[in-house]
């Protein structure tokens, strides 16, 4: 495939929306609606992004030279979203911690992880980046798509979550795009073996690290063993089941000519555009990534 005919929409443009949320409020320590294992699972997630975004956007940089003029300026886009989504989850993570959560195991699993990343080869850290970001865009499709997933949170982190989920939807194709062009002259079947691998090797690393990360901030709560494991895969996989819901978009991921634009959800692009358009709007002018 040539990275002339991306399916990525032509008149997509990714416009970073420079929010802050909630800065001078402290929400209550189980934000999301009293549930101490919804409040575990989204605080979990929120405890990778600020390192692990940093580490996509450094492993897309890699390859940027000699892409096309679009994907360059698409790249430059996911740059700025990511380093702000960084930066709110920074505050996020810090208010969970002024709440009482001990993040630092959570953390040192991260760094872990990133420090055995580190140590490959820059393809593969693209491809982990390419495979991490539909893992995301998938599951903010789902957390716009479906209002349950933030039923009873506290407004406030539930407009951060959103915000996120809707920049995660709009770059969702760049770290895919940059894979390709990255591997252009590879074979089709030497793509797919690898980004087969990858995927698997991330899923699995991801579904461990925060189902563990999650019990760990439950047992902090109080909760732990067989209910702990109990509540908190009925979350997941029972209801809302936030992971079984996305298996579906996971799983083509695999298939010859899976692109992340083969479905254009740009509709909830919009609608979260217009229902945030009352929101407070960023002072100045965002300065995009060089
Ligand atoms: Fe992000
Ligand atoms: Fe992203």
């Amino acid at each position: 495939m040539s990275t002339a005919a991306l399916p990525t929409p032509a008149d997509l443009r990714i416009t970073p929306r420079d929010r802050r949320f909630a800065r001078d409020s402290l929400h209550e320590r189980l934000w999301h609606g009293g549930s101490v294992e919804a409040t575990a699972i989204y605080n979990a997630l929120s405890t990778t992004f600020p390192k692990g975004e940093a580490f996509f956007v450094e492993s897309v940089r890699r390859f940027r030279d000699g892409a096309p003029p679009k994907l360059t300026e698409e790249i430059k886009g996911f740059t700025t979203q990511e380093a702000i989504h960084s930066r709110e989850h920074d505050a996020f993570n810090r208010r969970a911690v002024d709440a009482g959560y001990d993040l630092s195991k959570l953390e040192a699993r991260v760094e872990q992880r990133l420090a055995v990343a580190g140590a490959r080869p820059p393809i593969v850290n693209v491809a982990a980046t390419m495979a991490l970001e539909h893992f995301t865009a998938i599951i903010a499709h789902e957390l716009l798509a479906n209002p349950k997933h933030l039923e009873g949170a506290d407004k406030d982190a539930a407009e951060l979550w959103r915000w996120h989920a809707c920049e995660e939807i709009e770059h969702k194709g760049v770290a895919y795009d940059t894979w390709l062009h990255a591997t252009a002259h590879w074979s089709r079947w030497m793509r797919w073996k690898v980004k087969a691998k990858v995927m698997l090797y991330v899923t699995r690393n991801f579904l461990v690290d925060r189902t563990h990360g999650s019990l760990e901030l439950m047992r902090q709560d109080g909760v732990t063993g067989l209910t702990a494991w109990v509540r908190l895969l009925s979350y997941l996989w029972v209801r809302p089941a936030m992971f079984r819901k996305i298996a579906g978009a996971w799983l083509k991921f695999f298939l010859p000519g899976f692109h992340p634009w083969n479905e254009d959800d740009r509709h909830l692009l919009r609608a979260y555009d217009n229902s945030a358009k009352d929101l407070p709007q960023p002072k100045r002018k965002v300065r995009r990534a060089a």
